[in-house]
């Protein structure tokens, strides 16, 4: 079944404190988006990618996708993207339908299946930005990863565990690590309220793995959480922790980039 991957990379990114929004961000050389679809099609599983990009930057975001999905086959010829609907622009128009966002493509060789890249405008919460994604994707994608575009150094092992897991079976795969410090539950006043056993507690990051109709009847009842699983878990189904990876952290701070950007130094 094909995979297809939402790469939400519509936020802000207040915290960084850059001028641009966090997924353009530079990271040695390239924006942090360009590192994160590098990431996702390095994954030979992966046939379609969503880019979720602010209206602002749409046009730069293809430009992104084009460049990786060219970098990725470098034996096939990329075609310019192409309106799949209407001729309209998109750059700067606030809600576009999904469908008439404009794909790259790979054209596919004899018998080779042809992997796509898209790019669609965001919502004003990440929760928003997954859902425009879903409504976008191929009807041929059976599994979906929503991934963070600010996750950009993840290793594709995740990616791969993640989808061997869905395939597997797992209606929802979400990678974990276990944390560190002790981790209180505190009401409004700062006050305890419990503290969780330590060693049956998971970090959570992305890619986040679902079987496309249980993505779907999740985000049909509400879109608002930090996470997708969360809304799985509404559902009722099954949500697996599978081993995640220290490098799929979420670049969110100035320190966090600073991180980045040594690791990409070696
Ligand atoms: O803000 P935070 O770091 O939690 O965002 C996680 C991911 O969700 C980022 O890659 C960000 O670009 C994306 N996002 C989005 N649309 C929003 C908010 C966040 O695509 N409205």
């Amino acid at each position: 079944p094909g995979v297809g991957v939402i790469l939400v990379a519509a936020g802000s990114g207040s915290r960084l404190g850059a001028d641009v929004p966090k997924a353009f961000v530079p990271l040695a050389g390239l924006p942090i988006l360009g590192h994160a679809l590098r990431g996702a099609l390095s994954c030979p599983d992966v046939a379609e990618v969503v880019v979720v990009a602010p209206v602002s930057h749409l046009a730069v975001a293809r430009e992104l996708a084009e460049a990786a999905l060219s970098e990725h086959e470098p034996s096939r010829v990329t075609t310019p993207a192409r309106q799949a609907e209407s001729s309209t622009t998109d750059d700067g128009d606030v809600c576009r339908p999904a469908r008439s966002a404009a794909y790259v493509s790979t054209r596919a060789g004899s018998g080779e299946p042809q992997r796509r890249v898209g790019v669609v405008p965001g919502g004003a919460e990440r929760g928003d930005s997954v859902a425009a994604g879903l409504a976008a994707l191929s009807p041929e994608v059976s599994v979906v990863l929503v991934h963070d575009a600010a996750r950009c150094l993840t290793p594709v092992a995740v990616f791969e565990r993640v989808v061997a897991a869905v395939r597997a079976g797992a209606p929802a795969v979400v990678p974990g690590t276990a944390v560190v410090d002790t981790i209180k539950q505190v009401d409004e006043t700062g006050r305890v309220v419990a503290t969780p056993e330590r060693s049956m507690l998971r970090a959570v990051q992305t890619p986040q793995g679902f079987r496309r109709d249980v993505l779907e009847r999740a985000h049909a009842l509400s879109s608002d959480a930090t996470d997708d699983a969360a809304l799985v878990e509404r559902l009722g189904e099954p949500v697996l922790v599978v081993d995640g990876d220290a490098l799929a952290f979420k670049v969110t701070t100035p320190a966090d980039l600073d991180a980045a950007r040594r690791i990409l130094a070696g």
